[in-house]
Protein backbone atom coordinates (compact mmCIF):
# COMPACT_ATOMS: atom_id res chain seq x y z
CA UNK A 1 0.00 0.00 0.00
CA UNK A 2 1.45 3.27 -1.06
CA UNK A 3 0.08 5.51 1.35
CA UNK A 4 1.37 3.33 4.66
CA UNK A 5 5.00 3.15 2.62
CA UNK A 6 4.98 7.07 1.95
CA UNK A 7 4.40 7.64 6.25
CA UNK A 8 7.13 4.94 7.07
CA UNK A 9 9.75 6.81 4.71
CA UNK A 10 8.46 10.05 6.11
CA UNK A 11 8.83 8.37 9.56
CA UNK A 12 12.41 7.03 8.89
CA UNK A 13 13.32 10.94 7.41
CA UNK A 14 12.13 12.91 10.64
CA UNK A 15 13.92 10.65 12.76
CA UNK A 16 17.35 10.99 10.77
CA UNK A 17 17.14 14.27 11.22
CA UNK A 18 16.30 14.58 14.81
CA UNK A 19 19.62 12.23 15.22
CA UNK A 20 21.46 14.73 13.02
CA UNK A 21 20.20 17.71 15.24
CA UNK A 22 21.36 15.90 18.61
CA UNK A 23 24.60 15.36 17.24
CA UNK A 24 24.86 18.65 16.27
CA UNK A 25 23.99 19.73 20.10
CA UNK A 26 26.22 17.11 21.30
CA UNK A 27 29.33 18.50 19.32
CA UNK A 28 28.70 22.08 20.66
CA UNK A 29 28.08 21.98 24.37
CA UNK A 30 31.67 22.50 25.22
CA UNK A 31 31.27 25.65 23.46
CA UNK A 32 28.16 26.03 24.81
CA UNK A 33 29.69 25.28 28.76
CA UNK A 34 32.34 27.75 27.58
CA UNK A 35 30.21 30.47 26.63
CA UNK A 36 28.02 30.50 29.71
CA UNK A 37 31.27 30.55 31.93
CA UNK A 38 32.26 33.43 30.26
CA UNK A 39 29.52 35.17 30.48
CA UNK A 40 29.44 34.51 34.57
CA UNK A 41 33.07 35.69 34.76
CA UNK A 42 31.99 38.60 33.06
CA UNK A 43 29.27 39.65 35.50
CA UNK A 44 31.84 38.82 38.53
CA UNK A 45 33.97 41.63 36.77
CA UNK A 46 31.32 43.92 36.22
CA UNK A 47 30.26 43.82 40.48
CA UNK A 48 33.76 43.78 41.60
CA UNK A 49 33.83 47.00 40.08
CA UNK A 50 30.58 48.46 41.17
CA UNK A 51 32.32 47.87 44.57
CA UNK A 52 34.79 49.34 44.23
CA UNK A 53 33.32 52.55 42.82
CA UNK A 54 30.17 53.07 45.40
CA UNK A 55 31.61 53.94 48.47
CA UNK A 56 32.68 57.11 46.51
CA UNK A 57 29.26 57.80 45.14
CA UNK A 58 27.74 57.45 48.89
CA UNK A 59 30.16 60.08 49.92
CA UNK A 60 29.47 62.34 47.08
CA UNK A 61 25.60 61.59 47.80
CA UNK A 62 25.59 62.12 51.44
CA UNK A 63 27.95 65.01 51.85
CA UNK A 64 24.94 67.96 50.70
CA UNK A 65 22.68 66.24 52.52
CA UNK A 66 24.25 66.88 55.95
CA UNK A 67 22.71 70.18 55.44
CA UNK A 68 19.66 69.45 54.14
CA UNK A 69 18.94 66.90 56.84
CA UNK A 70 16.66 69.20 58.49
CA UNK A 71 15.80 70.66 55.23
CA UNK A 72 13.71 67.47 54.86
CA UNK A 73 11.84 68.06 57.80
CA UNK A 74 11.18 71.51 56.38
CA UNK A 75 10.07 70.17 52.92
CA UNK A 76 7.43 67.42 54.68
CA UNK A 77 5.82 70.63 56.32
CA UNK A 78 6.10 72.24 53.16
CA UNK A 79 3.90 69.30 51.52
CA UNK A 80 1.24 69.06 54.39
CA UNK A 81 0.39 72.89 54.67
CA UNK A 82 1.91 75.14 51.88
CA UNK A 83 2.17 72.87 48.75
CA UNK A 84 -1.36 73.19 47.77
CA UNK A 85 -1.71 76.83 47.26
CA UNK A 86 2.03 77.85 46.29
CA UNK A 87 2.78 74.32 44.45
CA UNK A 88 5.38 71.84 44.53
CA UNK A 89 8.02 74.20 42.61
CA UNK A 90 7.09 77.41 44.34
CA UNK A 91 6.07 78.54 40.94
CA UNK A 92 2.64 79.42 42.89
CA UNK A 93 -1.08 79.84 40.69
CA UNK A 94 -1.35 83.14 38.19
CA UNK A 95 -3.20 85.90 40.23
CA UNK A 96 -4.27 84.12 42.91
CA UNK A 97 -1.46 82.75 45.17
CA UNK A 98 2.27 83.92 44.87
CA UNK A 99 5.39 82.22 43.76
CA UNK A 100 7.89 81.73 46.83
CA UNK A 101 10.85 81.70 44.27
CA UNK A 102 13.11 84.86 44.63
CA UNK A 103 10.83 87.16 46.15
CA UNK A 104 11.66 89.90 48.32
CA UNK A 105 9.43 88.53 51.26
CA UNK A 106 10.82 84.87 51.03
CA UNK A 107 14.50 85.84 50.92
CA UNK A 108 14.86 89.51 52.61
CA UNK A 109 13.83 90.24 56.31
CA UNK A 110 13.52 87.16 58.88
CA UNK A 111 11.19 88.68 60.86
CA UNK A 112 8.30 89.82 58.12
CA UNK A 113 8.47 86.34 56.53
CA UNK A 114 8.33 84.37 59.69
CA UNK A 115 4.92 87.28 60.82
CA UNK A 116 3.53 86.34 57.32
CA UNK A 117 3.62 82.72 58.60
CA UNK A 118 1.87 82.99 61.37
CA UNK A 119 -0.36 85.48 61.24
CA UNK A 120 -1.24 84.86 57.46
CA UNK A 121 -1.92 87.76 54.86
CA UNK A 122 -5.03 89.21 52.92
CA UNK A 123 -2.85 92.68 52.03
CA UNK A 124 -2.60 92.20 48.60
CA UNK A 125 0.81 91.34 48.33
CA UNK A 126 2.24 93.06 45.17
CA UNK A 127 5.12 90.66 43.47
CA UNK A 128 6.41 91.98 39.81
CA UNK A 129 3.76 94.28 39.11
CA UNK A 130 1.09 91.26 40.35
CA UNK A 131 -1.51 91.07 42.92
CA UNK A 132 -3.32 87.60 43.95
CA UNK A 133 -7.11 87.18 45.45
CA UNK A 134 -6.42 84.44 47.44
CA UNK A 135 -5.38 85.26 51.27
CA UNK A 136 -3.06 83.23 53.10
CA UNK A 137 -4.51 81.67 56.27
CA UNK A 138 -2.79 81.82 59.53
CA UNK A 139 -0.26 78.94 60.49
CA UNK A 140 0.13 79.71 64.42
CA UNK A 141 -1.23 76.21 65.18
CA UNK A 142 2.59 75.20 63.76
CA UNK A 143 4.99 74.41 66.48
CA UNK A 144 8.45 76.59 66.47
CA UNK A 145 10.05 73.62 65.24
CA UNK A 146 7.76 73.70 62.21
CA UNK A 147 7.90 77.09 61.24
CA UNK A 148 11.83 77.34 61.29
CA UNK A 149 11.89 73.86 59.66
CA UNK A 150 9.56 74.97 56.47
CA UNK A 151 11.04 78.56 56.23
CA UNK A 152 14.34 77.07 55.86
CA UNK A 153 13.52 75.01 53.54
CA UNK A 154 11.67 77.69 51.11
CA UNK A 155 14.54 79.77 51.33
CA UNK A 156 16.45 76.91 49.98
CA UNK A 157 14.58 75.73 47.59
CA UNK A 158 13.36 76.72 44.13
CA UNK A 159 16.39 77.97 43.58
CA UNK A 160 16.77 80.39 46.43
CA UNK A 161 19.66 80.45 48.92
CA UNK A 162 19.14 82.33 51.97
CA UNK A 163 20.51 81.33 55.50
CA UNK A 164 18.35 79.38 57.54
CA UNK A 165 15.35 80.04 60.39
CA UNK A 166 16.41 78.89 63.79
CA UNK A 167 14.05 78.35 66.38
CA UNK A 168 14.57 81.04 68.47
CA UNK A 169 14.24 83.09 65.49
CA UNK A 170 10.70 81.85 65.54
CA UNK A 171 9.95 82.52 69.18
CA UNK A 172 11.14 85.76 69.10
CA UNK A 173 8.52 87.04 66.22
CA UNK A 174 5.78 84.43 67.85
CA UNK A 175 5.77 86.81 71.77
CA UNK A 176 5.48 89.80 69.83
CA UNK A 177 2.62 88.82 67.45
CA UNK A 178 0.76 87.59 70.60
C1 LIG B 1 -4.70 78.88 51.05
C2 LIG B 1 -3.51 79.09 50.23
C3 LIG B 1 -2.19 79.29 50.94
C4 LIG B 1 -1.55 78.45 51.82
C5 LIG B 1 -2.04 77.11 52.35
C6 LIG B 1 -0.29 79.06 52.12
N1 LIG B 1 -0.17 80.26 51.46
FE1 LIG B 1 1.39 81.54 51.52
N2 LIG B 1 0.33 82.91 50.50
C7 LIG B 1 -0.91 82.72 49.95
C8 LIG B 1 -1.39 83.98 49.38
C9 LIG B 1 -2.72 84.17 48.66
C10 LIG B 1 -0.40 84.93 49.64
C11 LIG B 1 -0.46 86.41 49.28
C12 LIG B 1 -1.22 87.10 50.41
C13 LIG B 1 -1.45 88.57 50.16
O1 LIG B 1 -1.56 88.97 49.00
O2 LIG B 1 -1.57 89.32 51.16
C14 LIG B 1 0.69 84.22 50.29
C15 LIG B 1 1.89 84.80 50.66
C16 LIG B 1 2.99 84.10 51.14
C17 LIG B 1 4.31 84.65 51.29
C18 LIG B 1 4.76 86.06 50.96
C19 LIG B 1 4.69 86.34 49.48
C20 LIG B 1 5.67 85.57 48.66
O3 LIG B 1 5.22 84.86 47.75
O4 LIG B 1 6.91 85.63 48.87
C21 LIG B 1 5.08 83.66 51.81
C22 LIG B 1 6.55 83.72 52.14
C23 LIG B 1 4.23 82.50 51.99
N3 LIG B 1 2.95 82.81 51.56
C24 LIG B 1 4.66 81.29 52.52
C25 LIG B 1 3.79 80.24 52.83
C26 LIG B 1 4.19 79.08 53.59
C27 LIG B 1 5.57 78.79 54.10
C28 LIG B 1 3.07 78.30 53.73
C29 LIG B 1 2.93 76.98 54.48
C30 LIG B 1 3.31 77.00 55.87
C31 LIG B 1 1.98 78.98 53.05
N4 LIG B 1 2.46 80.15 52.53
C32 LIG B 1 0.68 78.49 52.94
C33 LIG B 1 -1.62 81.53 49.93
C34 LIG B 1 -1.33 80.44 50.74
Amino acid sequence: MPAERSTELSMQKNSKQYERLLSLVFKHIPLVLICVLVACKGNQNNNDKQEKTSPDTIQRVTEPSALSAGLLAGKKVYEDYCLTCHQSNGGGVPSLNPPLKGTEYVLGEKDRLIGIVLKGSNEGLEIDGETFDNAMPPHNFLSDDEVAQVLSYIRNSFGNEADTITVQEVKAVRAKVK
